[in-house]
């Protein structure tokens, strides 16, 4: 079942984990223990990673190499989601660090899986199964994997057990068994941290502080920035409009900032003529871990400069607004 679909799932399911506060961490013990764990359970066969470049994945990926080496095969998926240069830039900063990670080109899959889909849960569903029945089905079963590392966190499982949003990545909490669903094991070596804690990790297994001090990005990617449906262009809109968001709120030093498309159009002028345009929403959020953040007060001339650069460089955006609601009731992402 699917926690959007119905009731909240027990409690307990979650509660199992025992979770290591940022206090009770020690990074290297941490990882020692982790790249033990990674090479007892593969033994001597062989893994498969998909690495986005956020710092979960980043972090599960340097575990992982150090653990099985070559035995790990880590590819970053092209789903058409991603933001402006990542792919490539994703590739080239691992290659700096002697990880070789291949690209994948899936944007026509995902797409044609998105297509017509309108609903918050019904995408989320669609990019998961996507990626992980379709794609990494696919290339599991060409590696001969038998395993997939990959980087839960323990608040994807707290959100997706209490229905609050269902995280792509969120799979034995919800009754779902991926060995029968997917074919192959599901190793989760951040399963018991928290953001803060993963950051620190990252930082001891020698992440450059653009991955392990980076800001988080939704594993939905820009398909949870479109409301409504996410078609090429609409996430061409969203890509452009969260890079200009990015530019100009980077010394905020917030946790997260973004920039949403809404599915609404709004009547607007341009050239002395009636325009019925696209709207932006700007998000930006003081958080700690996440479960709870409020809105950044930013300065007006700073959302002003913003503004006019979205209306003068995104094609067809007439009007822009900044949300000022915390979480809860909202949530940080808009699907
Ligand atoms: P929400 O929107 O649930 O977001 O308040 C909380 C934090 O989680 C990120 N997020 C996700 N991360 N997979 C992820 O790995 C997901 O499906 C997902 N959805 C939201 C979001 O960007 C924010 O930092």
């Amino acid at each position: 079942m699917n926690a959007g679909e119905g009731e909240p799932l027990p409690k307990e399911m979650s509660m199992s984990i025992r979770e290591i506060t940022i206090d009770q961490l020690d990074a290297q013990q941490f990882i020692e223990d982790q790249v033990r764990s990674i090479c007892a359970t593969v033994g001597d066969g062989l893994a498969i990673n998909a690495l986005s470049g956020g710092v979960d994945s980043s972090a599960v990926t340097m575990l992982g190499h150090k653990a099985l080496g070559d035995r790990l095969k880590t590819y970053f998926v092209d789903n058409a989601l991603m933001r402006q240069g990542e792919p490539e830039a994703i590739v080239a900063l691992f290659a700096e660090l002697g990880v070789h990670v291949e690209l994948l080109d899936a944007r026509e899959e995902f797409l044609q899986a998105l297509a017509g889909v309108t609903d918050p849960e019904e995408k989320r569903e669609a990019v998961t199964q996507t990626f992980y029945r379709d794609v990494f089905g696919r290339l599991v079963k060409q590696s001969g994997a038998k395993h997939l590392l990959q980087g839960t966190i323990l608040t994807d499982v707290d959100e997706t057990v209490a229905g609050i949003k269902r995280q792509h990545n969120v799979f034995e909490q919800l009754g779902i068994d991926p060995q029968q669903a997917f074919g192959y094991n599901i190793i989760e070596p951040l399963i018991q941290l928290r953001k803060d804690g993963v950051r620190r990790v990252a930082e001891a297994l020698g992440l450059p502080e653009s991955i392990h001090n980076r800001m988080p990005f939704p594993g939905p990617a820009l398909a949870a920035r479109v409301i409504g449906e996410a078609t090429a262009e609409r996430l061409e809109i969203a890509r452009q409009a969260n890079a200009i968001t990015e530019e100009e709120l980077c010394d905020t030093g917030a946790f997260q900032y973004m920039a949403i498309l809404h599915e609404d159009r709004v009547t607007g002028m341009r050239d002395g003529e009636r325009d019925f345009g696209l709207q932006i929403e700007v998000r930006c959020w003081e958080s700690v871990d996440a479960r709870t953040a409020t809105p950044t007060r930013l300065p007006w001339d700073q959302l002003e400069r913003l503004s006019a650069r979205l209306l003068a460089q995104v094609p067809g955006v007439v009007s822009v607004t900044y949300n000022i609601a915390p979480k809860p009731p909202s949530t940080m992402e808009v699907v």
